[in-house]
């Protein structure tokens, strides 16, 4: 891949808010790499791009497929941005969750994203110049009974913090942004074969508003971007409440329900 524009490289960008994001970035004038298991999706999207798109089929969940991606990432000397965005939820409590699928969604969220970052990050800090958005989620301010997907992006977003707070105070330009999107309109829900009609329409927002509430916050230099103000609103009543108090309404809200 050769060309004099900056490189972006998003994960889970066959599909939702990851195909949202090559859109948008190839739109801002980044080439991809795009990053997923499905092939064919990848490759649709790479034909509708303007832009050079490298495709990466890898399952992040395995070792040797994490590392094919992170290796791929540590030479690229025009990287300036890595989305962490590929992920999956589960509507199954904790202990009705087959541990290999529990495991699968921890290798994902938290051991893929920690070695991908780690891998891109020391070329950015050297080149002073990068970005890293992890996609974390509302959930990971309210923890659910047995929610092992919540629990896990609520190390995204301490993970994210941490390493802001790391490259503030090591000087350097690099920025992170953990990203916090609500209910948004994607495949999420089918993979976790969740009912949407369920949730209450208000409570919805699409791919596109997410990504550019994202892509603003990064132009700002913000840590948390929480798109919308109902979320906005909901993460300032997880910080206010005590912690007895948000496990009191974590217990009365329904349970997520299978579709039909
Ligand atoms: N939609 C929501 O309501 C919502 C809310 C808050 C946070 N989020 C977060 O947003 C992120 C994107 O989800 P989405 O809503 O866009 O869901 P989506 O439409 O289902 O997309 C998920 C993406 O992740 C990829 N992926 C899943 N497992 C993978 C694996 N083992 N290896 C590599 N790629 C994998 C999928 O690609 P392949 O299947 O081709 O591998 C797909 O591209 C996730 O981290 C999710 O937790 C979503």
């Amino acid at each position: 891949m050769s060309s004099n524009r900056p490189l972006a490289a998003v994960t889970g960008a066959s599909a939702g808010l990851g195909a949202t994001f090559a859109r948008k970035l190839a739109a801002r004038g980044y080439d991809l790499l795009l990053i997923a298991r499905r092939r064919d999706r990848l490759e649709q999207l790479a034909a509708e791009l303007p832009v050079q798109c490298e495709i990466i089929q890898a399952d992040l969940t395995k070792d040797d497929e994490v590392d094919k991606v992170a290796a791929r990432l540590r030479e690229a000397a025009n990287l300036e941005l890595l989305v962490n965005n590929a992920g999956f939820g589960t509507i199954t409590r904790f202990l009705q969750t087959p541990p290999a699928l529990a495991e699968s969604m921890h290798r994902l969220h938290i051991l893929a994203l920690m070695r991908l970052t780690h891998a891109a990050v020391p070329g950015m800090v050297a080149r002073s110049k990068g970005a890293v958005i992890n996609v974390a989620s509302v959930a990971g301010f309210w923890l659910s009974p047995g929610g092992i997907y919540s629990a896990s992006k609520q190390w995204v977003n301490a993970f994210s913090e941490c390493l802001y707070m790391e490259l503030k105070q090591a000087g350097s330009p690099v920025r992170v942004q953990a990203l916090c999107p609500g209910f948004t309109y994607t495949e999420f829900h089918d993979v976790a074969n969740m009912d949407r009609g369920a949730i209450p329409k208000s409570w919805w927002f699409d791919a596109d508003f997410v990504v550019e509430e994202s892509l603003r916050g990064l132009d700002k230099g913000k840590l948390f971007v929480v798109p919308s103000l109902r979320y906005k609103f909901v993460v300032w009543l997880s910080g206010l409440l005590p912690r007895c108090c948000r496990q009191w309404l974590a217990l009365r809200l329904p349970k997520r329900r299978p579709m039909r």
